[in-house]
C-alpha cells in the first residue's frame, strides 16, 4: 500500500525547486516524471549493457535484446494482448499511429472515397496522419463533434449519433481517443468498437492519456489497435507501443524498410521478418524499450492500489473547489461523467500566456496554448487555453498552493 508520501518518494524531481519555490509540476498530460526504478534502469544499461540488439552473438547484444523484449512483454502484460507479437515498439504513439495510417492506406485498405472517422477533439497525432492518408488516396475526413463549449450542454462526451451516422457513410477507418488531452473526458471506446465492429470497420484507439489513468485490456476492448506513450506513464521518451491484433499485423505491409525487418534480401526481392519486428526497421530504442517493464510495472502496482485510489479521487475534488473559487473561469467537459485528473479552462479577462508565464514565476508549472489539438481548442477556447495535469505523486497541499496562485494570478492581470 502506497501513502501520497510513499508515492512521492519514488522521485527526484519531488525535492525540485522553481523561482525558489518547490515545484509544483502540474503539466503531467505533456510528459510525466520518472521514477528512479526506471532511472536506474535506464542508467545502468547504458553504462553496462550498450549494445545493438537482435543481430550480434556477443554476450551483452543478448543482455540487450534481453531487457528490450523484457520491455515487451511487460507492455503485452499490461495490455492484456494474447502475444508479444501483437506488441510493435515504436517511438511514440504518434510513429504508431502514422504507422497505422501508412499501413492502412499501402495496403489498399483505405482508398479513393472512403471515410476516416475521428473525433472533433483528437490531438494532432491522431487527425494529421489521416489528413496525410486523405491526401495520398483521395479519402476524407468524417469528424465526429463532441458536447463541449460554452453556448452548448458541456460534458465533453462524443454525440453517438452523429457517430453512428458517420459510420454508414463509407468509413473504413474508425480513429478515436481514449481520453482526450483537452477535455479529460473518457470516451465510451467499448461501445464504439461495437458499433464499428458491427459494419466490420477496425478501430484505433489513441490511448496516450486514457492508458495513463484507466486499466486496458485490449481483448476485453476488442480494439485493432491502441496506441500510446511511454513517457507519459513513468518511461522515457523515445519510446512507444502499438498494439496491433494478430491478423492485422500479418496482413498490412510494412511502412519503413530497413534493417532488422527483414527476411531474406536480394536486389531481386525482399522478404519480411515475421510480426512484431516487420514493422521496427532500424536500430530499435533498445533502453527506452527496456524501460517499459519498471514503468508499466510501478503504473500497475499504484493502479491496483486503494490508497492510491482514494488520494486521486482527494486530487480531483480539491481540484474541483480549487477551479471553483476563480470567478470567470470555464472549464472544458465541467459536467464529464467520466473524467481523469486533466483540466483545461480560460478565465475570463486573462491570457493563458500571460497566466501560465506568472504561475511559473511562482513555481507552478502549467501548460498554456493549443495543446496541439488546434480545432477543438479553437472552437471552444478561443484558440488558447490553460491546461493542468495530475499524477498521483502530485499531493493535495499542492493543489492548495496552485490554488493560491491562481487567485494572485488572476488579481494581477485583470
Ligand atoms: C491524446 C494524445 N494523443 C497523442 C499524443 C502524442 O504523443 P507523443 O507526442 O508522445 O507521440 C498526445 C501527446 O500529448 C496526446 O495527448
Amino acid at each position: 500500500m502506497y501513502s501520497p508520501s510513499q508515492i512521492r518518494d519514488n522521485f527526484d524531481f519531488a525535492s525540485r525547486t522553481v523561482a525558489g519555490r518547490p515545484l509544483v509540476y502540474f503539466d503531467n498530460a505533456a510528459t510525466s516524471q520518472r521514477p528512479r526504478c526506471v532511472l536506474d534502469l535506464q542508467d545502468e544499461l547504458c553504462r553496462r549493457h550498450n549494445a545493438n540488439i537482435h543481430r550480434a552473438v556477443h554476450t551483452i547484444s543478448f543482455e540487450a535484446t534481453d531487457f528490450y523484449e523484457k520491455g515487451r512483454a511487460a507492455a503485452q502484460k499490461f495490455l492484456n494482448a494474447a502475444s508479444p507479437d501483437e506488441i510493435v515498439l515504436t517511438s511514440g504513439a504518434t510513429a504508431a499511429i502514422n504507422l497505422v495510417a501508412q499501413c492502412m492506406a499501402r495496403g489498399g485498405f483505405i482508398g479513393q472515397g472512403d471515410g476516416i472517422l475521428i473525433t472533433e477533439a483528437e490531438h494532432h497525432s491522431n487527425l494529421v496522419p489521416w489528413q496525410m492518408v486523405c491526401a495520398q488516396v483521395g479519402a476524407h475526413l468524417e469528424v465526429v463533434p463532441v458536447r463541449a463549449g460554452k453556448d452548448t450542454a458541456n460534458d465533453g462526451a462524443i454525440d453517438l449519433d452523429a457517430f453512428r451516422a458517420a459510420l454508414r457513410r463509407g468509413v473504413k477507418m474508425v480513429a478515436v481517443t481514449h481520453a482526450s488531452n483537452i477535455l479529460g473526458v473518457v470516451n465510451p471506446v467499448r461501445e464504439m468498437v461495437l458499433e464499428a465492429h458491427a459494419l466490420g470497420i477496425p478501430v484505433l484507439i489513441d490511448g496516450a492519456q486514457g492508458i495513463v489513468h484507466r486499466r486496458v485490456d485490449v481483448q476485453e476492448l476488442d480494439c485493432d489497435f491502441y496506441a500510446f506513450s511511454g513517457h507519459k506513464i513513468y518511461a522515457p521518451t523515445g519510446i512507444g507501443v502499438l498494439y496491433g491484433k494478430r491478423e492485422w499485423l500479418e496482413k498490412l505491409p510494412p511502412f519503413m524498410g530497413g534493417g532488422d525487418m527483414v527476411e531474406k534480401v536480394t536486389f531481386e526481392k525482399t522478404t519480411y521478418a515475421d510480426i512484431p519486428l516487420k514493422f521496427e526497421a532500424g536500430t530499435s530504442n533498445f533502453v527506452g524499450g527496456a524501460c517499459l517493464a519498471p514503468a508499466l510495472e510501478f503504473a500497475a502496482s499504484l493502479a491496483e492500489d486503494e490508497q492510491v485510489c482514494t488520494h486521486e479521487k482527494a486530487l480531483m475534488s480539491a481540484m474541483d473547489k480549487a477551479l471553483g473559487f476563480v470567478d470567470g473561469l470555464f472549464l472544458a467537459a465541467k459536467e464529464a461523467a467520466d473524467r481523469i485528473p486533466l483540466y483545461t479552462f480560460t478565465i475570463e479577462g486573462v491570457h493563458p500566456l500571460d497566466a501560465a508565464t506568472l504561475l511559473d514565476k511562482m513555481g507552478v508549472a502549467l501548460r498554456s496554448g493549443h495543446m496541439c489539438a488546434e480545432p477543438i481548442v479553437d472552437r471552444i477556447g478561443g484558440g488558447s487555453m490553460l491546461r493542468a495535469s495530475l499524477m498521483p505523486y502530485n499531493t493535495v497541499e499542492e493543489v492548495e498552493i496552485f490554488s493560491d496562485a491562481m487567485q494572485k494570478v488572476v488579481k494581477m492581470l485583470r
